[in-house]
């Protein structure tokens, strides 16, 4: 079995961790803290923001503040979600590395989280992809519900394959393949991989594994397995998703990179600052530690 000798690790903590905290856009200055100490570990994909409608996600409100409070990094790529042409005007403003846009896999969560198709989700991308590249910005895509849909169940790995193509044909450097809700086990996400890689090739392909069921790191064993060096994850398990009810955060990074480490593959984290900074966000948040490895 031959294993990648690095993964690129894109913390998703600020924007997925964050999203999801009830009540008002928690302070800046705390979430570019967050920022500035990920960095601080080895992190070079922060995924720092999300420039959205402000009523469907109180929580990324005060993104352009945010990003004027960081410390920027050379080596560090600061993205933001960018759901639409509003979204990347003020995501271009921020002065973004990069930007990310995300469709969806079911009619349902495309209309829940977008409030468009998929169909028009992928036609509103064409232009943000377009300017973003006219302005040197690169562009992700992500596709949720790669699995299991919270309003449809089941879904088609032949759809999952054809939004990721779709993406990748519009100009996204890699696809993000969303487990949203954390449903998945190895052998689906096996027979959803096949379907994808009839399309994209494994190397622009990135996991986005929540851990509801507990799954993700198994998942994400499978996806290694299957060529796949790119894992977004979260520091402290810190998330959710606002459209899938009861969804929980993305695989810990701290518990991403210990597996990693054990397996001899190269992250550029440091695993000893990185449990620092879960374990004190989780303190200011009043929040149990989703890392196992932090919690120890
Ligand atoms: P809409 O209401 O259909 O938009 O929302 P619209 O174009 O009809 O405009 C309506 C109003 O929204 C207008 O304001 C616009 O100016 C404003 P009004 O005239 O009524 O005052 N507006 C905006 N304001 C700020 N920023 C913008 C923006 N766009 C329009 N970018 C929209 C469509 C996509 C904007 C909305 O549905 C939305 O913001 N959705 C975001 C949902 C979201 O952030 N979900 C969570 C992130 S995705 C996720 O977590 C999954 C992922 O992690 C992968 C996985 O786990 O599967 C990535
Ligand atoms: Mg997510």
């Amino acid at each position: 079995m031959k294993l990648p000798k690095q993964v690129r690790v894109v913390e998703v903590g600020p924007r997925d961790g964050l999203q999801n905290e009830p009540g008002t856009a928690l302070p800046a200055q705390l979430k570019a803290n967050l920022i500035d100490r990920l960095a601080a570990c080895g992190l070079q994909h922060i995924e720092a923001a999300a420039f959205v409608h402000p009523k469907w996600v109180p929580q990324m409100a005060n993104s352009s503040q945010v990003l004027q409070l960081i410390t920027r990094h050379q080596h560090v790529n600061y993205s933001a979600l960018t759901p639409n042409m509003q979204g990347l005007q003020r995501a271009l403003q921020a002065e973004m590395d990069e930007v990310a846009v995300f469709g969806a896999a079911s009619e349902s969560f495309s209309q829940h989280n977008t409030n468009c198709s998929i169909a028009e989700g992928l036609q509103r991308f064409q232009p943000v992809v377009k300017t973003a590249h006219a302005n040197g910005l690169r562009v992700r895509g992500y596709v949720s519900v790669v699995i299991d849909c919270p309003y449809e169940g089941a879904v088609a790995p032949q759809k999952v394959a054809e939004v990721s193509d779709a993406l990748m044909q519009m100009g996204c450097y890699e696809v993000s393949l969303g487990d949203t809700i954390g449903t998945a086990t190895p052998g689906r996400l096996q027979d959803m991989l096949d379907a994808v890689t009839q399309y994209v090739p494994t190397t622009y392909l990135a996991g986005h594994c929540h851990d509801t069921y507990g799954q993700a790191l198994a998942n994400i064993y499978a996806m290694l397995q299957a060529g796949v060096s790119c894992f977004d994850a979260s520091v402290a398990g810190l998330g959710g998703c606002p459209y899938a009810h009861g969804a929980s955060g993305n695989v810990a990074t701290e518990d991403l990179v210990y597996l990693l480490h054990g397996l001899g593959i190269h992250t550029g984290v440091q695993l000893d600052r990185l449990i620092k900074v879960g374990q004190d966000i989780s303190a200011d948040l009043g929040r149990c530690n989703g890392s196992k490895v932090g919690s120890l």
